[in-house]
């Protein structure tokens, strides 16, 4: 009795242990890499953004807007995040507004600092504005 007792105990232990050993090693692998998705533009061509361009809003906007909203890069990861992917990249939207656009470049936002006139004058952000309100859904 003791013997057979003794033994269920053991192969009771031996498979309480088997368990923690198993859920142990679970618990401590670590989470599947994520896929990267593939970047919309390569940065070379964020560098080049608009530089051939007939429009001086897109000249501008690839002068002083690009390196942060076109590519993967800072202001296209984060409303990409924010808002979803086919938000990511401001040129290819069609729901900004001029007034809206202007306020973001002045005041900032969240991630984003304002801009001054000095670096972006009145005129240039209103051909910016203009440029990225080209396709707007009225
Ligand atoms: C230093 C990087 C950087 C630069 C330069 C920059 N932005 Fe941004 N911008 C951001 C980030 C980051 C966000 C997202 C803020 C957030 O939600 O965290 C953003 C958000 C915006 C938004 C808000 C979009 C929305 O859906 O609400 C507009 C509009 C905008 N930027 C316009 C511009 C324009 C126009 C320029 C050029 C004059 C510019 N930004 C330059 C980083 C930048």
């Amino acid at each position: 009795m003791n013997f057979y007792g003794g033994r269920r105990g053991r192969v009771l232990l031996s498979c309480a242990l088997g368990l923690a050993i198993v859920a142990c090693a679970g618990s401590s692998e670590e989470a599947p890499a994520q896929t990267r998705e593939p970047a919309r533009t390569r940065q070379s061509q964020v560098v080049l953004f608009g530089t051939a361009s007939a429009d001086a809003g897109e000249r501008l906007y690839g002068s002083k807007c690009a390196f942060c909203h076109v590519g993967r890069n800072t202001g296209a990861i984060m409303l990409g995040r924010r808002l979803g992917k086919d938000m990511a990249e401001l040129h290819t939207r069609t729901d900004l507004d001029a007034d809206y656009v202007k306020a973001v470049v002045r005041s900032g936002i969240v991630n984003m600092p304002p801009i001054s006139r000095v670096d972006v004058t009145d005129e240039e952000l209103g051909k910016i504005a203009e440029y990225l309100t080209r396709t707007k859904k009225k």
